[in-house]
Order: C-alpha cells, then structure tokens, then sequence
C-alpha cells in the first residue's frame, strides 16, 4: 500500500510541498512515481481522464464566470472521504462577472 498523501507532500520529491504553487506542474520535469494522484499500473483509476476533463472544464468555466469570493478566510481542516475534502465544506459567495 502506498500512502498517496505523504507522497504528495515529500520534501524529497517537492519544493516547500505545503505550499499553494500549482506552477510547479508547469514544464517538462518528469513527475513519474511521485505524483500520482490517481496510483499507478495495472490497478490505475479508470475514472482518471474523465476526471481530469471534467475538473479542468467545470473550473474554467467557474472562473470565467464567476468572481469567487471565500466567507471563511480561516484555514480549512481536511477529512479523507475517498478523496480528502474540507470539513463542513468551503463556503464561498459567486458573483456572476458582466459578459465580455
Ligand atoms: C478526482 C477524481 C478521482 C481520483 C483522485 C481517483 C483516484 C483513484 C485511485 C487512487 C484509485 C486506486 C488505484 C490503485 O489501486 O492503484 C482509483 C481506482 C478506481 N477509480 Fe478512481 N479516482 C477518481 C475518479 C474516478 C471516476 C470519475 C471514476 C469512474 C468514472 C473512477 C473509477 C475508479 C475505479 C473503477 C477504480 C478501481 C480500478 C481497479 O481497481 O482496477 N474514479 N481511483
């Protein structure tokens, strides 16, 4: 079993890993074994793809529509359910952004 999270968080293997820097998946660097959100080989998550499409689709489109404005500044707390989520959610208030 490998523990995907510690994985994900290893000095070893990323830059200062608590840290909010999606840039870091930017470039070329091979990230092989230790990034591997949805595991490895023959067991790999067959939602992977559909996922990856859905989340970039649905964020894009949030973002360009929607100013997103967080209620609770305060640092949210993680609860594993499946995958790790906030507990008792992010609330955040959209506004909807005027047409181009
Ligand atoms: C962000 C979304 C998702 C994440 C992070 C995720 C992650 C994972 C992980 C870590 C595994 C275990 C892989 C292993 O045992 O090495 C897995 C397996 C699996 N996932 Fe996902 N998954 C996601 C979405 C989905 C979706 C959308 C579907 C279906 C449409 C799906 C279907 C499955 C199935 C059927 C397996 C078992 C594969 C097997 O044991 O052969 N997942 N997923």
């Amino acid at each position: 079993m490998i523990n995907i999270f510690n994985l994900h968080h290893h000095p070893q293997f990323w830059n200062d890993p608590e840290r909010f820097e999606p840039e870091r998946f930017l470039g070329n660097q091979s990230r092989r074994f230790a990034f591997m959100p949805f595991g490895a080989g023959e067991r790999i998550c067959i939602g992977n793809h559909f996922a990856l499409l859905e989340s970039q689709l649905l964020l894009s489109l949030i973002v360009r529509n929607y100013a997103i404005e967080l209620l609770d500044p305060g640092e949210a707390e993680m609860e594993m359910v499946v995958s790790l989520r906030p507990i008792g959610g992010l609330p955040v208030r959209l506004k909807r952004l005027a047409k181009p």
